[in-house]
């Protein structure tokens, strides 16, 4: 089933084209990103989804329901994590919690147990009494995705959820959205970093001038990079000629010797390694290793979206930059 339908949804700011007339769909049970750089329309999308923002144009159902008829309907089924969502400071994060479950209408039993079991599994129940303004970003951040999780939602969106954390308070999230998501949670995230979207992702849309340019699997984003896949092998014995030898099969294009490997570049690597094992066994060669080398998903981003690897790394000081300072 699609807990989230998108078709033809497009975003004016006053004559601004910010999203273009985009469609995908999200599986129920899905980890799904929005990867882009910087003013690639993330964000807008993000906010039309959960009914913050008004769409110029298009149809958008999430969880079955018209969002742009029910924006507030829909609230009780997602939960949201804005770029700036923050916590009431001025409150402990156990007070916070106890607010959120008041305003989703649980019983006193539920909001305690809901808050409880929250804070354990985002390593801060320790904490819970203190004050949110004592907390350094990454807590901040996890208060409030255990607020954005208080009533039990279906989905959770999350805009650039770990964008200026440390790599410490990233994995945690990180590991944290795994857990939810192996629970059954849908979740949609917008991140600018290409290894999270990578790392997390059962598919990813890559945005770019509020298109949508491509959506796949990160394994076949990767695979339509114009880098070929390469294999590489290595054997315990050696024979004389073995590059030579390996140059014959079907379908190898190039052999290379690097140290005790061997590169081989292949339009068929499926085939071309059971060529390898029986070569390998016929020749009488063990073989100690033998990977397939893919093209990584920044090699496809970059095709993609034609910025230089150099221009990639400006995007992501600047994102950081930027969201210092807020
Ligand atoms: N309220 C607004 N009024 C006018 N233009 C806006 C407004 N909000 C966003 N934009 C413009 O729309 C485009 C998309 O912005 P958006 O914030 O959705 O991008 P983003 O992908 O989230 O970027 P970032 O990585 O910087 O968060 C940008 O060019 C931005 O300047
Ligand atoms: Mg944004």
């Amino acid at each position: 089933m699609d807990i989230i339908e998108v078709e033809g949804l497009t975003k004016y700011y006053k004559k601004f084209l910010a999203v273009d007339n985009i469609s995908f769909n999200v599986r129920e049970g899905e980890f799904f990103g929005l990867l882009g750089p910087n003013g690639a329309g993330k964000t807008t999308t993000i906010r039309i989804l959960t009914g913050l923002l008004k769409p110029s144009s298009g149809n958008i159902f999430v969880t079955g329901i018209d969002v742009r008829k029910n924006s507030v309907e829909v609230k009780s089924n997602i939960g949201i994590i804005s770029e700036t969502a923050n916590p009431y400071l001025e409150m402990s994060a156990w007070d916070n919690l106890m607010f959120a479950g008041a305003l989703h209408s649980l019983s006193r039993e539920e909001r305690r147990k809901r808050a409880e079991d929250l804070l354990k599994l985002l390593g801060l129940y320790n904490r819970r009494n203190e004050k949110v303004e004592n907390f350094s970003k990454g807590l901040r951040k996890r208060v409030a995705i255990a607020l954005a999780l208080m009533h039990d939602p279906q989905v959770l969106f999350l805009d650039e959820p770990t964008s200026g954390l440390d790599v410490q308070s990233s994995r945690m999230i990180r590991q944290f959205l795994r857990k939810l998501n192996e629970n059954g949670v849908t979740i949609f995230l917008t991140t600018h970093y290409i290894e999270e979207a990578d790392s997390l992702c059962d598919r990813i849309g890559i945005i770019k001038n509020g298109k949508i340019i491509a959506i796949d699997s990160p394994e076949n984003l990767k695979a339509q990079s114009k880098k070929k896949r390469t294999l590489e092998i290595s054997f315990e014995n050696t024979l004389e000629n073995i590059a030579e030898e390996i140059q014959k099969l079907p379908n190898v294009k190039l052999v290379k010797k690097y140290a005790d490997k061997f590169i081989i570049h292949t339009d068929d690597i499926s085939e071309t390694i059971k060529e390898l094992v029986n070569f390998a066994s016929k020749k009488n060669l063990r073989i100690v290793s033998l990977n397939t080398m893919a093209p990584s998903l920044e090699d496809t981003f970059v095709e993609l979206t034609g910025l230089s690897s150099l221009e990639l790394e400006r995007i992501e000081q600047i994102g950081k930059m930027r969201k210092m300072k807020m």
